[in-house]
């Protein structure tokens, strides 16, 4: 089959990722871009040699493109994935799927209703060392899951700030820029979520949007959950910090940001250090764990993910994000923002 003909929309940070992956990759074909400030559009046209439009309708028109990529800010995911759904085009959304719940259940009854294929930028989900993780709580090595503590604790610089304000109001936030990829890893791991209780600050940063939050959930296979998060906070203790999966971070060696616990046993995450007892009878703080380390072999989980996109367009796969994953993700989010505005326990819809 020829190359997959893609467009990529909001060549930001995220979007020139999406670029330079789709150029490097033999499958696939960039065939234009959509950026609406002039300026920058006829930069961006000179150096990447391909149209730049200024909105994704007029793009699709034009273009005709096998797949779309939309990883413009939050706040434009919905309208364009709209656009994408009406003109019958398959698309990858960038997380948040929209930074609305209301605006994501119409999406997703949308694209089902249309038989759009469609994912969502939860890239993690195509990591191996999620692959790695999920097979041993699936396996029954740990038992039955007792406890989750997630950390994503980093210090972003000031002028990523400064470089897009939208990332300081409503719409931005490390709860809806950084949280909701936890909140898929805890799902893919734990299972659904059935009710969660947080508190927020934004005390250090003084923006408009949290720099923190402090979030308890509860499992509805009975699990609990505490997950710290902060864009403030000078520590390596986060995903970026310790997978080594994109080498513009600084790389910890040893640390871990997550520690699933079951009966039998705990698995840290990302070093896969697995300890463990044969059996519950024999486990007791008393004895020594058997310790293992899990094997994995690595690969970039942004490029299996355009991998899943080809061969989703070309028929030859499943989605492995769906845009359900995405809506329950943003539904956590939203229970997490309720509970923090109300001080109360908030059930997740389901
Ligand atoms: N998967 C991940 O790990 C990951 C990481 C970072 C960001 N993201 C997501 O990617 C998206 C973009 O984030 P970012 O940090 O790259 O933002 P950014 O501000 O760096 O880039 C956004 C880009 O979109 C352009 N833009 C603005 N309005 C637009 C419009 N109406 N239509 C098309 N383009 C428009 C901007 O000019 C800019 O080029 C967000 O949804 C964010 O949550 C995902």
């Amino acid at each position: 089959m020829s190359r997959v003909r893609l467009v990529v929309v909001g060549p930001g940070l995220m979007g020139m990722k999406h670029i330079a992956l789709v150029g490097a990759h033999p499958g696939a074909e960039l065939v234009a871009i959509v950026q609406p400030e002039p300026v920058h559009a006829r930069e961006l046209s000179d150096t990447l040699g391909v149209p730049v439009h200024a909105d994704v309708e007029t793009c699709l028109e034009a273009e005709k493109p096998d797949g779309v990529i939309l990883s413009s800010p939050n706040v434009f995911h919905f309208e364009q994935a709209r656009a994408c759904a009406e003109a019958g085009v398959p698309m990858l959304v960038e997380k948040p799927i929209t930074d609305d719940v209301r605006e994501a259940e119409i999406l997703v009854e949308m694209v089902a209703a249309r038989g759009i294929p469609t994912m969502v930028g939860h890239h993690r989900a195509h990591s191996p060392l999620v692959q790695a993780a999920r097979e041993v709580v699936q396996s029954g090595r740990l038992g039955r899951l007792v406890a989750f503590q997630g950390s994503a604790v980093f210090r972003k610089p000031d002028d990523y700030f400064a470089a897009a304000p939208w990332r300081t109001r409503p719409g931005g936030g490390p709860i809806l820029i950084n949280l909701i990829h936890e909140i898929g890893m805890m799902r893919t791991f734990c299972g659904e979520i059935e009710a969660v209780q947080a508190m927020t600050s934004s005390r250090v940063r003084g923006h408009a949007v949290e720099d923190s939050a402090a979030i308890t959930l509860s499992f509805r296979g009975g699990a609990l959950g505490v997950f710290m998060l902060s864009d403030s906070g000078a520590s390596a203790r986060s995903w970026e910090q310790t997978t080594g999966e994109n080498p513009a971070f600084f790389q910890s060696g040893e640390e871990t940001c997550y520690t699933l616990t079951g009966e039998r046993g705990t698995l840290h995450f990302p070093t896969l250090r697995l300890e463990t007892f044969a059996t519950k009878a024999e486990a007791s703080w008393m004895k020594p764990f058997s310790v293992e380390t899990v094997p994995v072999t690595r690969r970039d989980p942004l490029q299996a993910q355009l991998d899943n996109f080809l061969a989703v367009i070309r028929g030859e796969a499943e989605v492995v994000v769906t845009p359900l994953d995405g809506l329950r993700n943003l539904r956590v989010i939203d229970a997490i923002q309720r509970s923090a505005a109300s001080g109360r326990r908030v059930e997740v819809a389901d």
